[in-house]
């Protein structure tokens, strides 16, 4: 992995125009509406609630893409991020995982890493994304960093990670996030907090002077990409999209408006 991500602690404070902006929640963008109908309960209008995003000068055009590799291209979108302060979590992102009958589901987790390989993240093997990337290892990843107006979408296929690098990771993580890895059999139904707590003492006690084992469930994924959209919100809502795919064997050859990018990747712009 060449971008790691151990912690997403903003390194260089860049200040940048967007920076700038207000990014406070302004709560009056809120109207609670009682509902026309008696017998209903008051509803959240959200109708009006809209956000000026960037003006046309600022559109993310073809001849601004920072690399013609969509990983270089996304890798500096994320530093950007990382850098901006009003950006807590820069690789906080959505994972849909879906069953092989198509239902599917979506949760936050941390992106660890990215590299030409792929997206690298850690969870539970047995938690209900890893019962469903079992079955089916499509999967597709969101980030939305709303103060850069930006939108990154990455599809593809997950695999795991050796169980090698999952132990050394599991090693590096703060003892109390092992701890609770062991703890938690993520997704299954418990008791209450008491029996969480309960259990977390048992093994600090346990644990008290010896290594914590990786618990045989809990590991990484490597999300390879086939696809990756880079959106840019325009106030307008003439939005830049300009997706990145990548051409498998067998697959049609590009359009007229579809321009070569670098390796198997090629690139077109999408109406918004
Ligand atoms: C900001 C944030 C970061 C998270 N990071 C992770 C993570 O890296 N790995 C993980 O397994 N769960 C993470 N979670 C918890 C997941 O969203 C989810 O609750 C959990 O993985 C169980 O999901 P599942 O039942 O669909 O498998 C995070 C949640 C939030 C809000």
């Amino acid at each position: 992995m060449t971008f790691v991500l151990r912690s997403a602690v903003a390194t260089t404070v860049t200040v940048l125009a967007w920076a700038r902006r207000t990014t406070t929640c302004a709560s009056s963008q809120f109207t609670f509406v009682s509902s026309a109908q008696p017998s209903e309960i008051g509803t959240m209008d959200l109708g009006s609630m809209r956000k000026s995003y960037r003006e046309d000068q600022e559109a993310f055009e073809e001849n601004q893409l920072a690399s013609l590799d969509p990983i270089e291209q996304f890798t500096t979108w994320l530093q950007e991020a990382v850098d901006c302060p009003s950006i807590g979590e820069a690789n906080a992102m959505c994972l849909a995982t879906s069953t092989r009958d198509g239902r599917p589901s979506a949760r936050t987790v941390l992106l660890k890493g990215v590299g030409q390989e792929g997206f690298r993240f850690f969870t539970n093997y047995d938690s209900r994304k890893g019962k469903e990337l079992a079955s089916n290892p499509w999967a597709s990843l969101v980030f939305y960093w709303e103060p850069l107006n930006r939108q990154v979408r990455i599809e593809g296929q997950v695999e795991k990670v050796s169980k090698e690098e999952s132990e050394h990771y599991f090693h590096t993580r703060p003892k109390c996030s092992q701890i609770g890895a062991a703890v938690s059999r993520q997704s299954e139904v418990i008791p209450d907090r008491e029996y969480l707590r309960k259990r977390k003492i048992e093994l600090e006690e346990l644990y008290q002077d010896k290594e914590i084992p990786k618990p045989e469930s809990w590991g990484g994924y490597t999300l390879k990409p086939d696809v990756l959209e880079f959106w840019q919100g325009q106030t307008n809502r003439l939005h830049d999209r300009i997706v990145f795919r990548r051409l498998r064997e067998g697959d049609a050859p590009p359009g007229p408006m579809t321009h070569h990018a670098k390796g198997d990747w090629v690139y077109h712009r999408l109406s918004p």
